[in-house]
Formats: C-alpha cells, structure tokens, sequence
C-alpha cells in the first residue's frame, strides 16, 4: 500500500512537472464562469455576437440579452399581444449586434413562428408564422446576415425548409425536390439550435428518431445528400448538433435525452465535407445536445449536455470531461471565448486561453 502511495505521488509529480509546460495550443484552466441572469428559464437558444454582447433565448417567451459580457442582463422578451407570449419557447436565436436579433419559436402549427428585432428587443415583428399542420419548426442557422434557413421535421415525408434573403424580415418554403426523403420515425431535436449548420458556405441537417442518426449536407440549401452517422439513434436519440469549422471538417454529438450518462456512440467527426463519419475513439461523459469549434484553435471544440461538458483538442477524436454542470447550448465566439446556456437560468463563459 506504502510503495503504491509512492509510486503514485511520483507519478503525480512526474505528471505536474509535464503539465507545468503545456504545448501553447492548450489551455490549462477548462473552468466555466457562471454569469448569473437573475432567471429560472430554460435557455436552449444562444447567440454570442462579441465578448461583450450576448442573447439568449427560452421558455414562457423569454429572450435576455447582455452588452457588458454577462455582468447584467436585461429582459428584452417580446409582448406578444395579443398572443400570450408566455406560452411561446425560443429554442433558437441568431443576433447580429447589440439590436438585431431572429428568434424561433417551437410547437405545432402556428406555434412555429420567427420574429425579429432590429431595436434591441424593444420591438419584435412576426416575420414567419407557420400554417402547414403537420410542420414542427426546430432550429435555423444563418451563412452570413441576410441568408438564413430554418427547418421543421418532416412535412409529406421530406424536413422542411424555409429561406430567407434579408436577414429574416421575410421568408419562403424551400422547393422540397431536392431533400431526400426522411425514413419512418426520423426527425430533428430542438435541443440547441443546432440541428441545422451553416459554414463556409455549406449547410448540414442533424437527425435522429432512427438508428443511427443522419447527417444531410448540401452545398446550396436547396439540393441535400444524406449519411448515416455513427451515432446511435432511437426514440430520444439520434444527432443533436452538427458543426463544422470549414468545409471539410465537422464534428457531431447527441446520444439519449433519456439517457443522460449513456457515453457509447454519441459522437463522430468526418474529414470530408460529411459525406462519411467515424465514431470518436473516446466519447464524452454523457449525451450532448451541443457542440461549438473554438475560433483561433484548429482542432478544438466544447460540447455541452444536461450531465456536463466536455473538450476535444483533435477535431472530436478523442473528448475530455471538464465539468459536471447542466448546459443546452454551446457557442464560441471572438478567438477564445465560448458561452454556454441551459436550464435554471444557467449562462456561462468558458475563456481558452
Ligand atoms: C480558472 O478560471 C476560473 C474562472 O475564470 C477562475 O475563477 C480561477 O481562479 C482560475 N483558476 C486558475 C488556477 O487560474
Ligand atoms: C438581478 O436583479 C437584481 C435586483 O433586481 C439587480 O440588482 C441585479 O443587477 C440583477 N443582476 C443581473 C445579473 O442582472
Ligand atoms: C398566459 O399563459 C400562461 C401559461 O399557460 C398562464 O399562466 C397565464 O395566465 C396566461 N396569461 C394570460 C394573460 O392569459
Ligand atoms: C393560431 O392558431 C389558433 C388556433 O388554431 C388561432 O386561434 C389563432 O388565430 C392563430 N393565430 C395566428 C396568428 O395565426
Ligand atoms: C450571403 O451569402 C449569399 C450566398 O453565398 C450571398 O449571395 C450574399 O451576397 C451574402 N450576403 C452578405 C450580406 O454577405
Ligand atoms: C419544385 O421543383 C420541381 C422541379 O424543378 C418542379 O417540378 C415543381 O413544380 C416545383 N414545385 C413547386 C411547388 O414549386
Ligand atoms: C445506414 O444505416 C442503415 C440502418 O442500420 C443501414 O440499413 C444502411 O445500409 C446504412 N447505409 C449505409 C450507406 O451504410
Ligand atoms: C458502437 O458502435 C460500434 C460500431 O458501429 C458497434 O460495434 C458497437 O456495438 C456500438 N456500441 C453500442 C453500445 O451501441
Ligand atoms: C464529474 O463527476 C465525476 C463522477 O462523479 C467525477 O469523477 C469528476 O471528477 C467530476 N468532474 C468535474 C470536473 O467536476
């Protein structure tokens, strides 16, 4: 027992003596910074526009947003009026600056809707309000400020796409001929607004419902291939979020909402654009909803689920546990800094340094 103690304390020491000079391109303190919001709701939608101006949006209709980098937060919520817009979820947002924001709203029917604010939030106009029965809007992602598509799981056997042109003042459905058709049960999670991606100039569909979950790409928005990935899918399982830091390299997570702990098969990465995806060799702690490459670190990414969070530093090969707190979303901005949102008010900053 003695000589294990002591052969483990010079392991310890042989390895604090590494670590005391770690290669530049890894930060040493992986420590989430909580930036308390003073709110209860669950904030599934994240958007970071700087260091200093950040959105977030969530349940009974509420939308706070940040211009000092966390230090306040301010209820900039739409009045839905007539409308209750506490009955109303924004699983996802996309800002643009300090006043320009696109939400969307969850639910059946015309329960899926978009709004903008070109004000701050002083003011939100509907810009989409869904009339297709069977469509369930989930996420929207945007290439750049006036190019936007935002999805719905399966309409007539296809997911559905609407598009915008000016920043999400206006939208239009997306001619459904080109989108393979959707197997039997296969449909995308509004977990973090990222089940639908848009980088460099490319888009990418997360699914799930089936085994394994599918990843669909497409150069333009309108004409989409498809792949299975390696993560394992089901009732509550499937691909949660897609991202890829330039055309050819992406990074996937998801797992079992229900599973919160279950880490077998819940994340891969492809080398080639999506068209082929390999499980990473070792997993996160747990199922992930979200996941965001870190700007000026080729290579690094941070995904987030309810069980906690986790690093990569190989482009998703290989994912180290670095916290056990609650989180939805995930997103990086600027060179270093990463936000994280989720139940309990839960906001976060990570800084890679
Ligand atoms: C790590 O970062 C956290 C959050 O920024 C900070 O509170 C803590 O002091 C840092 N620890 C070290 C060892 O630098
Ligand atoms: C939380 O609310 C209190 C009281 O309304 C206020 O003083 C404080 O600045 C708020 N904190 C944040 C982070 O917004
Ligand atoms: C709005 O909906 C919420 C949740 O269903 C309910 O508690 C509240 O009373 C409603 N408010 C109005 C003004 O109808
Ligand atoms: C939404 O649907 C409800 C119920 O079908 C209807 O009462 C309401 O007028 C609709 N609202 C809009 C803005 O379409
Ligand atoms: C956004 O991207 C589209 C498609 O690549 C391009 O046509 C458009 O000019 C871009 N708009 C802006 C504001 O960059
Ligand atoms: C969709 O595109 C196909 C092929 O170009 C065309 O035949 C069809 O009429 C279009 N559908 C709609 C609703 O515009
Ligand atoms: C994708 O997965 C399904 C279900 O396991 C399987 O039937 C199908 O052959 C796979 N497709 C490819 C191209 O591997
Ligand atoms: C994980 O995926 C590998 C490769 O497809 C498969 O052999 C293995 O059975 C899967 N494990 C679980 C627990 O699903
Ligand atoms: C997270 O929980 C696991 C299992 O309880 C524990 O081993 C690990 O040290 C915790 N990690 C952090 C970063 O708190």
């Amino acid at each position: 027992m003695g000589s294990f103690h002591l052969t483990s304390l010079f392991a310890a020491l042989l390895a604090s003596i590494t670590t005391a000079h770690p290669s530049p391109s890894k930060p040493t303190n992986l420590t989430w910074t909580l930036s308390p919001t003073n709110s209860t709701r669950q904030f599934r939608g994240l958007s970071p526009v700087s260091d200093k101006i950040v959105w977030v949006s969530g349940t009974a209709g509420t939308v706070l947003r940040t211009t000092n980098g966390g230090s306040s937060w301010s209820n900039v919520s739409p009045s839905l009026f007539p409308d209750n817009a506490t009955t109303f979820e924004f699983r996802d947002i996309q800002a643009y600056s300090a006043k320009t924001a696109v939400i969307l709203s969850i639910g059946e029917g015309n329960a899926s809707r978009i709004y903008l604010t070109r004000d701050g939030g002083k003011s939100w106009k509907p810009t989409f309000i869904n009339q297709e029965p069977t469509a369930f809007y989930d996420c929207m992602a945007f290439e750049n400020e006036s190019h936007g598509l935002a999805m719905s799981d399966p309409v007539d056997g296809k997911f559905r796409l609407i598009e915008t042109w000016n920043g999400g003042a206006s939208w239009a459905i997306v001619n459904s001929t080109g989108m393979p058709s959707a197997l039997t049960g296969e449909f995308a999670f509004a977990a973090s607004g990222t089940c639908i991606e848009a980088a460099a100039g490319r888009w990418y569909i997360a699914s799930g419902g089936v085994d394994p979950g599918r990843i669909f790409r497409s150069t333009n928005g309108h004409h989409w291939k498809v792949t299975n990935s390696s993560i394992t899918g089901g009732a509550a399982a499937g691909v949660f979020s897609v991202r890829f830091r330039d055309a050819t390299h992406g990074i996937a997570v998801g797992g079992d909402y229900e599973k919160p702990a279950g880490n077998v098969n819940i994340s891969s990465w492809s080398d080639d654009g999506g068209a082929t995806w390999t499980a990473s060799e070792s997993f996160p702690a747990g199922y992930r909803s979200g996941v965001a490459w870190v700007p000026v670190r080729e290579k690094t990414a941070v995904a987030v689920g309810t069980s906690g969070s986790d690093v990569t530093f190989d482009g998703g090969r290989k994912w180290q546990r670095i916290d056990n707190g609650t989180f939805d979303a995930v997103e990086c901005v600027g060179r270093h800094t990463c936000w994280a949102s989720g139940s309990r008010g839960r906001v976060a900053r990570l800084v890679l340094l």
